[in-house]
């Protein structure tokens, strides 16, 4: 049986396992969480290309068919790197799903959050422009919400607080569609959908699935 694991940086990362599952539920997968080194974004490149290069060559090890990263901090910078170390092994990742999806419903302005790593890196700018020169972007670094959301703390007042002063700054510059840029950050969709009506909300770990059964209908040999 085809089998699927999906690596990240933390406990949290699971959600992109339990979106996964919940549409492909035939395969068979494992979830490589890097709890211990989260967070990642905080990170140098070096360090996050060494944490991604072990975690990636533990799971070859193991006889893993397909690796999706669901962490775009790990997206952001190393992704040439770790193809050319893990030459016709079959990785997906995460971001440019998301990029595709943003730009087919937003119509003019998409606000981005992620961590300091990715929003730094400026990956996610590079990728709307050669899709859609048109659209614009704008970004805001939120690193303390995987601190929350590693201790359990996504839910106080003051965690949310702190997402909703960063969402206020994006809704300045007439943002229609947010990308949740962290898979972490799936646990506040519903917290955001509920309160901003008004924008469109592209979770990256909801995307990842659709990119993966895109991939998996093309690639039936897999099976
Ligand atoms: N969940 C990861 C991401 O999508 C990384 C979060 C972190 O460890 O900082 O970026």
């Amino acid at each position: 049986m085809l089998k699927i694991w999906i690596l990240d940086s933390g406990f949290w990362g699971h959600y992109a396992l339990l979106d996964i599952k919940s549409h492909f539920p035939q395969y068979d997968y494992e979830v490589y969480l890097d709890h211990q080194n989260a967070p990642y974004g905080d990170k140098s490149w070096e360090e996050i290309y060494k944490l991604a290069e072990a975690g990636c060559q533990e799971l070859w090890n193991k006889w893993c068919t397909l690796i999706l990263i669901a962490c775009n901090t790990i997206c952001a910078e190393t992704l040439r790197q770790l193809q050319d170390t893990h030459v016709n092994k079959k990785i997906l990742w995460c971001i440019v799903p998301s990029v595709e999806i943003a730009i087919g419903i937003s119509q003019w302005s998409i606000g981005l959050i992620g961590t300091q790593f990715t929003i730094t890196s400026r990956k996610y700018d590079r990728e709307i422009e050669k899709l859609s020169p048109s659209h614009r972007l704008s970004s805001c670094a939120t690193p303390e919400l995987v601190k929350y959301i590693e201790s359990g703390n996504q839910t106080e007042k003051r965690c949310l607080n702190y997402l909703d002063e960063k969402i206020e700054e994006l809704l300045k510059d007439n943002i229609d569609t947010l990308i949740l840029g962290c898979t972490h950050y799936s646990i506040f969709y519903e917290y955001l959908s509920e309160k901003y009506k008004n924008l469109r909300i592209v979770d990256s770990a909801r995307t990842q699935t659709i990119k993966l059964g895109e991939y998996l209908h093309k690639h039936t040999e897999l099976f």
